[in-house]
């Protein structure tokens, strides 16, 4: 089959690279970036936001359907116009892209489907939600924007000061173009990611991973892109792991179906074990990044063919995943990274592509023989193990390899799972 991924970074990269798996694909990614190259991922250059090229590109070359990796596409309605224009493409449309691009929609889903998550309250006036901060709030509290912010809308206010600081700056400065925030409850506990593929009412959940979104080790500093990833994650029971499909997708998808939202694509569950129970952070209308970098190399049956019969409708009887040890991946980002990243070179061609191990890239650019960085986040090395550590000891070895001067990695990706 002839396919088309939409997107830029590791995740479209991992896509790819398991589309691939069956030799009788050809796999095209646009944009795509420089490293994706390197493996022999084929690149066109056609911006994620410029639908008219992407359908002409699509039509032009035959393809078979099209996959989205980002959420920007998908919340403006790429899947609508592809469908317009007579294409296959695998995503959920404008208004089911909404679980992901509106936070009061999601919530109002979850209330309807009695779906466990955090109280919380929306707000569009400023100082009805000052008001209410002011009431007899406990702090820490959760801030949220509800539009799309590129994973910055989220902030956790430690008191009254903070918080009114954050909501006057999205209620009155409109940062992210905010016009709704929502205010939530703060929960503790540990996070997992459970991923499904969504046919309508079908689901096929995939195993569970974890995302270590902070910038430093012991889960210090300010959020990021996620600095790394693990599949499964072994302090979550498979007990839990089946409540959270039993409780949360499940509802969740059905409430979608009663509400006449027929969702395509993958739906990411952002989960929560608090000491009252699993609860959710959030939805996501795609494949997570970078769950999905160690998640899709555990899959044993064919990724085309699992689009494809969901493109159909076709119910697939099985998918397989590998059952043995762990996938472990790490990112390796700028240094300033999230702040201000500071660009420069990260090693010649050569060593990335005699590198044993899987590399996923992101924001990276080839000049003069070299890769040099292009963004925040920029590859993320990748592998199997049978126990944590061996997986660590493997991509650590690795890192001390490459040329590590204008890069950082955290240490203990995966700390959490074991
Ligand atoms: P999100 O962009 O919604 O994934 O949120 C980013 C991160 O903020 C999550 O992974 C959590 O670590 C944190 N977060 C979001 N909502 C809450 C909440 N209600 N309580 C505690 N932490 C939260
Ligand atoms: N890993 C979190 C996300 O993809 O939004």
């Amino acid at each position: 089959m002839k396919i088309l991924v939409i997107g830029s970074g590791a995740r479209e990269d991992v896509i790819c690279k398991t589309l691939l798996k069956n030799a009788d694909n050809v796999v095209f990614c646009a944009p795509g970036n420089d490293g994706m190259k390197l493996s022999g991922i084929k690149t066109i250059s056609i911006d994620e936001d410029d639908f008219d090229r992407m359908a002409n590109f699509a039509k032009t070359n035959n393809i078979d359907f099209t996959v989205v990796g980002p959420e920007e596409p998908l919340v403006n309605g790429i899947v609508d116009f592809f469908k317009k224009n007579k294409l296959k493409i695998f995503g959920p449309n404008k208004e089911a892209a909404k679980v992901e691009g509106s936070k009061s929609f999601t919530k109002k889903i979850m209330a309807d489907a009695g779906v466990p998550t955090a109280k919380y309250e929306e707000f569009t006036d400023l100082d009805a939600a000052l008001e209410y901060l002011k009431l007899d709030q406990t702090f820490p509290i959760v801030i949220k924007a509800d539009g799309l912010a590129a994973g910055k809308g989220v902030y956790i206010s430690e008191d009254l000061g903070d918080a009114t600081k954050v909501v006057s700056e999205l209620l009155d400065g409109h940062k992210f173009n905010t016009h709704k925030v929502v205010i939530e409850e703060f929960l503790e506990g540990e996070e997992f990611s459970l991923m499904a593929f969504v046919d309508h009412k079908r689901f096929y959940p995939m195993p569970l991973a974890q995302d270590y979104k902070k910038i430093f080790d012991g889960d210090m500093g300010l959020n990021t892109g996620g600095m790394g990833a693990v599949c499964p994650v072994q302090n979550i029971s498979s007990d839990i792991e089946q409540e959270a499909i039993t409780t949360v997708l499940k509802p969740f998808i059905d409430e979608l179906h009663h509400q006449g939202i027929k969702y395509t694509g993958i739906l990411y569950a952002g989960l929560i074990l608090t000491k009252n129970g699993i609860k959710v952070i959030e939805f996501n209308a795609r494949f997570g990044d970078p769950e999905t970098e160690v998640v899709l190399p555990r899959l044993e049956s064919d990724l085309s063919m699992i689009f494809n019969s969901i493109l159909k409708h076709k119910k697939i009887s099985s998918i397989q995943w590998n059952d043995d040890g762990l996938n472990l991946g790490v990112f390796a980002v700028s240094n300033g990274y999230p702040k201000k990243p500071i660009f420069g070179s990260l090693g010649k061609i050569e060593d990335f592509k005699n590198c044993p191990l899987t590399i996923n890239y992101s924001g990276v650019r080839k000049t003069d023989g070299q890769l040099v960085s292009n963004g925040g986040r920029l590859y993320l090395l990748q592998t199997s193990a049978s126990t944590l550590k061996e997986a660590q000891d493997i991509i650590y070895a690795n890192f001390a390899k490459m040329d590590t001067r204008n890069i950082f990695y955290r240490k203990d990706i995966g700390k959490n799972s074991i």
